[in-house]
């Protein structure tokens, strides 16, 4: 093997790379393709003898146009979607090139140094607990199942329980309480720990989306055993975050376990005007969070973050005989992550922070809200068009007349439009259009145009209906 045989793939890949970004910003933002024109331009039969490499990088770069979103474009607002800093995809890049399994320290010293030292820095820039323990995963959703599954044990094991040698099978019956608003991965983690989802307790929200402290220390007294709490930092719809430090309180006078979601929430630690809307999430006993969210590095990387390491180590780690595995003299992956083999993705998080620092973290935080803050004065001002709750944070929920229907064809209109896009939502039964600023590279003329190109379609499609209510 030598650098020739990559040389020509690489340097074909790095010139598809320079034409899409080179055009993300201009591009129609959704994709324009369906299964069928993606199926028609990509599915063959499985050949017999290969075929050329270069001819199959071409068919993928090909089709990206039209079968892939520019969700890496600052003006994608679906969903909760960063882009990609510049030097967290650059970092990427070279993940792959090394290829690292970054499961046990002995293939890899290099990703175990950076994953300990990027675990460091995200507590010190979260300002949590320094002892906590840290898990690079794929997602938030892994994240969930991580700090749970810590839950899981630490609860069980002070109510005298080894659930990781004994399982659940006679166990004491753990209850798990949650806000009505708590995003549905929490639901799917507390379903792969074996609870099911009806061992999960719903406390009421409020009208901003936030769990409601008195209604929980009204449950709490009623739950016998061991309890578990899952808080939210940062509302998926609307960015509230749940009254953290009653929430704590209540939970720690009942002995429970507090688990923060804060997929993207927890990042508005970094900044100082943000403070005190997290104010007592360091109470906790575990947050999740998602560095592809807010840090802005490219796909798949959470974060699983527990205060009580021995639980979160002794809920994950694995040992088989001819691992080489250092017993936590030195960082092993495997003892904090739910995968075994897996690629070194704490790098680009590494690389992302050390570029931008505490402050530029922080300002990257605090432009998103202010470009949130901008969409809502500039949609607000124009009459039939409501923004629906406080913007607290990144996300705006808005709705364009009185019918759920005009609001959806808005939506429809606005992705077909293609300046922008936005998703919908159903907010206490209505529909609304959901806008999530994430992005490190959306900028004051990219809100402008983009609330434009929404009241060009909200103005046309009321006009329409006027006249033909007119008729
Ligand atoms: C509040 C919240 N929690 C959890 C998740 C799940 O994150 P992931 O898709 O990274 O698993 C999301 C994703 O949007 C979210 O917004």
């Amino acid at each position: 093997m030598t650098f020739e045989d990559f040389e020509p793939l690489l340097s074909r890949a790095h010139a598809h790379a320079h034409a899409f970004l080179g055009g993300l910003s201009q591009r129609f933002v959704g994709a324009r393709a369906g299964r069928e024109e993606m199926m028609a331009a990509l599915d063959a039969p499985l050949s017999r003898h290969g075929e050329d490499p270069a001819a199959v990088l071409d068919l993928l770069a090909r089709n990206v146009e039209r079968g892939a979103s520019a969700c890496a474009a600052p003006r994608y607002f679906g969903f909760v979607i960063g882009g990609s800093l510049p030097v967290a995809l650059a970092a990427d890049w070279l993940v792959s090139t090394w290829d690292q399994n970054a499961g046990i320290h002995v293939i890899s010293p290099l990703a175990a140094a950076m994953e300990e030292i990027a675990a460091r820095w995200l507590l010190d820039l979260f300002d949590l607990p320094r002892e906590s323990s840290v898990g690079f995963v794929t997602g938030c959703q892994m994240a969930h199942f991580t700090c749970l599954a810590a839950a899981r044990h630490g609860v069980l094991r002070r109510a005298g329980w080894d659930v990781e040698t004994d399982g659940l099978n006679g166990a004491p019956r753990v209850h798990v309480v949650a806000s009505q608003e708590a995003h549905i991965t929490v639901d799917v983690a507390l379903r792969y720990l074996g609870f099911g989802t009806s061992a999960l307790v719903h406390v009421e929200s409020d009208a901003q989306g936030r769990m409601r402290a008195d209604r929980l220390r009204e449950i709490l007294p009623a739950l016998q055993g061991p309890v578990i709490v899952c808080a939210q930092a940062g509302n998926v719809n609307t960015g509230a975050f749940d009254p953290l430090r009653e929430i704590a309180d209540a939970t720690r006078v009942h002995g429970g376990w507090l688990h923060v979601d804060g997929a993207f929430g927890l990042w508005s630690r970094a900044s100082t005007a943000l403070h005190a809307i997290a104010d007592g999430i360091e109470l906790a006993d575990s947050w999740a969070t998602d560095a592809h969210k807010w840090l802005n590095v490219p796909y798949d990387s959470g974060v699983a973050i527990v205060r009580n390491s021995t639980d979160h180590h002794d809920a994950m780690t694995s040992a088989a005989a001819y691992l080489v595995q250092t017993r936590g003299a030195e960082r092993d992956a495997v003892d904090w992550v739910p995968e075994f083999s897996r690629r070194a993705r704490g790098i680009p998080v590494y690389a992302a922070l050390r570029a931008l620092g505490h402050d530029g973290v922080a300002d990257l935080v605090d432009r998103c809200c202010a470009r949130a803050r901008q969409f809502a004065d500039r949609l607000s001002v124009e009459p039939g068009v409501a923004i629906l709750t406080d913007v607290v944070l990144n996300q705006v929920l808005v709705r364009f007349g009185d019918e759920d229907e005009l609001t959806r064809d808005v939506i429809a209109g606005v992705q077909a439009d293609g300046t922008c896009w936005a998703g919908g939502t159903t907010w206490h039964g209505r529909a609304a259009m959901r806008i999530s600023v994430s992005n490190w590279a959306t900028s004051e003329g990219d809100v402008n145009f983009s609330t434009d190109a929404m009241l060009r379609v909200y103005r046309s499609l009321r006009e329409k209906r006027a006249a033909a209510s007119s008729r």
